[in-house]
């Protein structure tokens, strides 16, 4: 579980943590934003929206009517997680990728308590604040839980071989986070999952569905603005850390679904042109009226897009779940 020497701290008696070097992730940080706001085509990585005000900003998200991707996933887990875990067959380990809050995680740990004795559970979050809350609340919670947890990028836990698991592993990578990579970003991803797991481990693996344009763009374009705060989050991130000027009411949310790409793409648009010194990265960034930064694609998956992607990453899939309404799917795959 925790690797002598390195930065893992026993936080309580069933709870470790870990923690990725703080001015590591600011260099990342620093480094990506640079990048991203001196290329052609402007763009920031959606992972940076995940300090504490944006994953909590997400779990407002959550909430909205119009978002329903949370409430169909959560659907399907609670109805389905015991049939889940008897599937792949246990005793297991868990690990999810991009924990979050952990809400939906709770009735998969309830099912495999109720098949085995004891349980270790292994999340992985950028954000420490919500990786720590949720972490003590299951601890608490469940009495025969152990939980290690990573605050970290899962891309830098796969790469660096972090995790130490013993037992059959289910993993879960749920909320559509994999509709956030490009189709070989995708393959790439659980390539690295299915290379760091053994045969027969799982992969519970929740996707959004394809469905019609307008239903998609009103999950992103939802009236309250909060999907709007959460992408303008990662320009008052840059003020905060990086020393940025920022004008977050010069900038406009927008998202629209391309049925090409199968993906809703994000976008923060600018209203005048300006320039936006960023102090930290001795930096002047200037932007045309209209010019856009690229902030997310969160792309849509049908049940053949699903078997391709994990045909070409090392996996099959065994079976999958959907809501009454079809929205969502949660789809247990297996390493071969
Ligand atoms: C957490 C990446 C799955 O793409 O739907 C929600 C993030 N962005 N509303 C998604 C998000 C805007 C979400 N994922």
């Amino acid at each position: 579980m925790i690797v002598p020497g390195d930065y893992g701290t026993a936080v309580g008696e069933r709870l470790f943590l870990y923690r990725s070097p703080q001015p590591a992730l600011t260099a990342s940080f620093a480094d990506d934003v640079r990048a991203g706001l001196t290329a052609r085509e402007k763009y920031l990585a959606p992972k940076y929206f995940y300090d504490s005000l944006g994953s909590a900003l997400f779990e407002a998200i959550c909430e909205l009517p119009e978002y329903y991707l949370t409430r169909s996933e959560t659907e399907i887990l609670d109805r389905y997680a015991p049939e889940m875990l008897a599937t792949l067959g246990g005793p297991v380990e868990l690990v999810e990728f991009g924990s979050g809050s952990a809400r939906k995680t709770r009735v998969v740990v309830a099912a495999a308590l109720e098949a085995q004795d004891a349980l270790t559970y292994h999340p992985i979050d950028i954000s420490p604040s919500a990786l720590v809350a949720a972490s003590s609340a299951l601890v608490g919670e469940f009495g025969r839980l152990t939980v290690s947890a990573y605050a970290s990028d899962y891309v830098d836990v796969l790469a660096n071989a972090r995790l130490r698991t013993s037992a059959r592993v289910l993993a879960m990578f749920l909320g559509s986070n994999i509709g956030n990579y490009e189709p070989e970003g995708a393959v790439e991803l659980l390539r690295a999952m299915s290379a760091s797991f053994k045969p027969g481990d799982g992969l519970l693996l929740g996707t959004d569905l394809k469905k019609d344009a307008a239903i998609l763009e009103r999950a992103y374009n939802d009236p309250t603005g909060v999907t709007a705060a959460f992408d303008k989050n990662v320009l008052a991130r840059i003020n905060r850390e990086l020393g940025g000027g920022f004008d977050l009411d010069a900038f406009a949310f927008a998202a629209r679904y391309d049925a090409t790409r199968g993906s809703v793409d994000s976008f923060l648009i600018a209203q005048r042109g300006m320039s936006v010194p960023i102090a930290e990265l001795g930096l002047d960034v200037r932007f045309s009226v209209a010019e856009t930064i690229h902030t997310e694609s969160s792309h849509k998956f049908s049940a053949d897009d699903i078997a391709a992607l994990a045909a070409q990453s090392g996996f099959r899939v065994v079976r999958a779940w959907t809501d009454d309404a079809e929205r969502f799917a949660v789809s247990l795959l297996v390493v071969i």
